[in-house]
């Protein structure tokens, strides 16, 4: 239905689709090709996600502009709706409303396909003084653990149980209260920072993620009457309101797809051209790939690349922002398969992170792990091969090798590609790369 400006809620017609089902679709990619020209960048997934969660913390028609389009983005909404928001998706706009939450359960089938539903937890317990939200398993590169979340909203007054696989409060009254990170982390961040936009009183969370995701949604929440301190910095102090105003934003450019199309214009000695995107939020990918020899010219919102005939080795140690982020280790270590050196590729982040190794050696690329350190020999050339994606980013990663590879790579099971990248065949495709997608 069309949603007037004015209008208070939505029709209850507006439920989106499920998550598109891309189970069985497959890339053939033959390489070879030079990349040219221009490719608009999407919104955030990262910054998305959060964003929408936090519609739950006000009553009301929510604004969100840029939205990428993707199944991870369709899946929170799911978990929206089944909680009784009505969620319109229309393009990049997204309508949520919130005016009548039904439920405050977050049920196992959504929470196992996307870890981020965990979101959900602390604006149900700001608002409704109640959650069961499914605590979210392990992940396809190892434990990723939530305690952090937990331990900071018990310190704030939730006492949480552990029910049958899931996370249940009752009954809870959030107080403001002191909580340093021992890690840094991004999800805990924005769950913590959530929950305390409502609570009574103060809350002071030290060493804090100070990922844009993160700042834009401080930016976000304090534009509805929010009341956040130190954003940008590692401490926040968060001063308790009795409600907010719906959200009205613009989610910002996915850095991460950004110096991903980077990474492919250094793959394959390409020109590109990357509009709306942030050059500010891809500092530390932009500096790896000119150490590796890529010319960059970085505008505030484009960014164009050359790549070098061939990309020199480089070391790579990711890091919380603004170091080098764990969501492009996989991505620059295909760039350093083919380089010329050896590089180190170490990811502090998570130890685990390599799923993609082995495939990547199946194309050809020579790579020696030792625990969280990848040892990356580059070699002249790599070959096509089937290959099976694993998770996003180990998808990009052999998508960007498939590129400069010999012949024909089929990359199986890319519904993980579908989570985090908007139309990144397409948009190859329109770049001038060799891409197809089938079904197998
Ligand atoms: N950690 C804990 N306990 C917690 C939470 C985190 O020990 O309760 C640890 C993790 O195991 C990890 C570190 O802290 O070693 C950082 O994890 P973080 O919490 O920052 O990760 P996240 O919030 O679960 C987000 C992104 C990830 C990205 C990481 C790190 C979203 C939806 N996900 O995850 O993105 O890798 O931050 O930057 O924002 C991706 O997009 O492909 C992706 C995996």
């Amino acid at each position: 239905m069309d949603v007037t400006p004015d209008s208070p809620t939505l029709d209850s017609s507006t439920a989106t689709e499920p998550a598109r089902s891309t189970t069985m679709d497959a890339l053939i990619i033959r390489g070879g090709r030079r990349l040219s020209g221009r490719v608009e960048i999407s919104g955030a997934k990262n910054a998305a996600l959060p964003m929408m969660a936090a519609t739950l913390l006000a009553p009301g028609v929510h604004t969100l502009r840029n939205v990428p389009l993707l199944s991870d983005t369709r899946t929170m909404a799911r978990v929206l709706e089944v909680l009784g928001a009505r969620v319109e998706l229309r393009g990049h706009a997204c309508k949520i409303d919130t005016s009548n939450l039904t439920s405050v359960e977050a049920p196992y089938d959504l929470v196992r396909t996307m870890r981020a539903s965990i979101y959900v937890l602390g604006p149900l317990l700001a608002r409704m003084g109640a959650a069961r939200v499914s605590l979210p398993g392990g992940c396809a590169w190892g434990p990723r653990p939530v305690n952090l979340h937990l331990e900071g909203l018990a310190a704030m007054g939730a006492a949480l149980e552990l029910d049958h696989g899931y996370i249940v409060g009752r009954e809870v009254r959030l107080a403001g209260a002191d909580f340093t990170f021992e890690t840094v982390s991004v999800g805990a961040t924005a769950q913590l920072m959530m929950a305390a936009t409502l609570a009574a009183g103060t809350t002071t969370l030290g060493n804090v993620a100070i990922e844009p995701d993160i700042t834009a949604l401080a930016v976000a929440l304090n534009a509805c009457g929010a009341r956040i301190e130190g954003v940008g910095s590692r401490t926040l102090t968060i001063h308790g309101v009795k409600g907010l105003r719906p959200l009205d934003t613009t989610i910002i450019p996915d850095r991460i797809e950004g110096a991903t199309f980077l990474a492919a214009a250094a793959v394959t000695g390409s020109s590109i051209t990357l509009e709306r995107c942030d050059s500010g939020h891809m500092g530390a990918a932009i500096r790896t790939l000119e150490q590796q020899g890529c010319e960059i010219l970085a505008g505030n919102a484009e960014v164009t690349i050359t790549g070098p005939r061939r990309p020199a080795a480089v070391d790579v140690t990711t890091e919380p922002f603004p170091g080098f982020p764990t969501d492009m280790q996989a991505q620059i270590m295909s760039v350093c398969a083919i380089a010329d050196g050896v590089s180190v590729i170490r990811d502090t982040i998570y130890l685990d992170r390599f799923t993609h190794v082995p495939e990547l050696v199946r194309l050809g690329a020579d790579v020696r792990m030792d625990g969280n350190i990848a040892t990356v020999t580059g070699v002249e050339r790599l070959q096509g091969a089937p290959v099976m994606a694993t998770d996003i980013r180990a998808s990009a990663a052999l998508v960007l090798a498939a590129l400069v590879a010999e012949g024909e790579t089929r990359i199986s099971r890319i519904y993980h590609l579908d989570r985090g990248y908007e139309s990144l065949d397409q948009k190859l495709l329109k770049l001038g790369a060799s891409v197809e997608r089938i079904q197998e």
